[in-house]
């Protein structure tokens, strides 16, 4: 059996339970998984900065020996080729996901062919999660709960609340 080393990318801002869901199903079937934390132009600004996404991550998967958490910039396909990975795992909640998911994934075999994308299903719970309707949820005050593991849960509690001081001189939360 080949030694298959795979790159889980994401943004994971903040790392949710679905998430976790898929690195640890992951963890099972790769011989080593990165959790790679992308740095990404494209989005409007994070609510954590690239370290404090990892440190989550990193508290969150200590238990797994055969996972560690970095950071990354640039092409994905590159970083794979330097971490002599031979698999991108993405997780696909919903039909909604595929069109985007199939696109990356074509592309990024079409610049790097060494490289296959394999994708997971989180458990059903967590097929309607995502990092953005985390926060939104965060910011208007809603219930977290069984979303985010506790202390991230706490960090973005903490987190928008010193944005609301920051922003308005006063507390919203
Ligand atoms: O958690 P996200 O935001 O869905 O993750 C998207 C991510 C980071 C996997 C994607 O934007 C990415 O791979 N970025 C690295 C830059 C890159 O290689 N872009 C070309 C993709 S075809």
């Amino acid at each position: 059996m080949k030694n298959i080393v795979a790159i889980y990318p994401g943004s994971f801002d903040p790392v949710t339970n679905g998430h976790l869901d898929l690195i640890r199903r992951g963890s099972k079937l790769f011989d080593k998984l990165i959790v790679a934390i992308a740095r990404n132009l494209d989005k409007s600004p994070a609510l954590f900065s690239m370290q404090e996404r990892k440190e989550m991550l990193q508290a969150m998967t200590s238990d797994l020996d055969n996972v560690s958490v970095e950071t990354f910039e640039g092409l994905l396909v590159n970083y794979c080729i330097e971490k002599n990975a031979n698999a991108v795992l993405r997780g696909i909640r919903a039909i909604s996901d595929y069109e985007f998911e199939l696109q990356m994934a074509l592309m990024n075999r079409k610049m790097e062919p060494r490289v296959e994308t394999i994708f997971m299903m989180p458990a059903e719970q967590y097929s309607y999660l995502s990092s953005r309707i985390v926060r939104e949820i965060a910011k208007l005050g809603g219930p977290l709960t069984g979303l985010v593991p506790e202390m991230v849960e706490q960090r973005v509690r903490e987190r928008i609340g010193q944005r609301s001081i920051s922003a308005t001189g006063k507390h919203l939360l």
